[in-house]
């Protein structure tokens, strides 16, 4: 993704620190594991969708975190992806309740897809996030396993 000098407002060096920084945060968190995004019948990663928390006394809600290449935003993309990885999570893990997605408040891209995926915004933390020496509120979706299934059912 080298040639992009801002990312959705972030700089590509702190992106791809971030993206280099997830098998070792989800090593440490003992999450199950992430994906590349690749286009039907192509052999090349363009984004990634990934668990990169895991919250909860139980640990048993996870956080997901999604990246995709410039060139192909505002196809759907990330949001089949993160339905994917749901439906994915779910079936396999019994013990998951919950999966969650932070979103930066200026990243409205990001909540666009949170909300497509069929999340549901639970808490705007003011000035709780410090983005490049400025304050950015942290906004926090949602989706219950109940809620899932429900949709699962339909
Ligand atoms: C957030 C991101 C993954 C969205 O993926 P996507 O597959 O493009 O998602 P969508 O196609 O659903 O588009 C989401 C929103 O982006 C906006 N968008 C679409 N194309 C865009 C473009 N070329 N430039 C700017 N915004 C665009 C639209 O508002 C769209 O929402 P809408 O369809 O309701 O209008 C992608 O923008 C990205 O990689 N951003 C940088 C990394 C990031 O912010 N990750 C999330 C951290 S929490």
């Amino acid at each position: 993704m080298k040639g992009y000098k801002r990312f959705a407002g972030s700089l590509i060096e702190e992106e791809e620190a971030f993206i280099q920084g997830i098998p070792l945060r989800m090593m440490q968190a003992g999450l199950p594991g992430g994906y590349g995004i690749t286009l039907k019948g192509e052999n090349r990663v363009i984004g990634s969708v990934d668990f990169n928390r895991r919250h909860g006394e139980l640990g048993d809600i996870y956080e997901i975190g999604y990246v995709l290449h410039p060139d192909y935003w505002g196809q759907g993309i990330v949001p089949e992806a993160v339905k994917a990885l749901c439906f994915v999570a779910f079936s396999l893990i019994p013990e998951l309740y919950k999966i969650e997605i932070a979103c930066h408040g200026s990243n409205l891209q990001s909540q666009a897809v949170a909300k497509k995926a069929g999340f549901t915004l639970e808490a705007r933390l003011r000035g709780r996030d410090h983005v490049r020496g400025q304050r950015e509120d942290e906004l926090r979706f949602g989706l219950l396993r109940s809620e899932w299934e429900g949709v699962q059912k339909k």
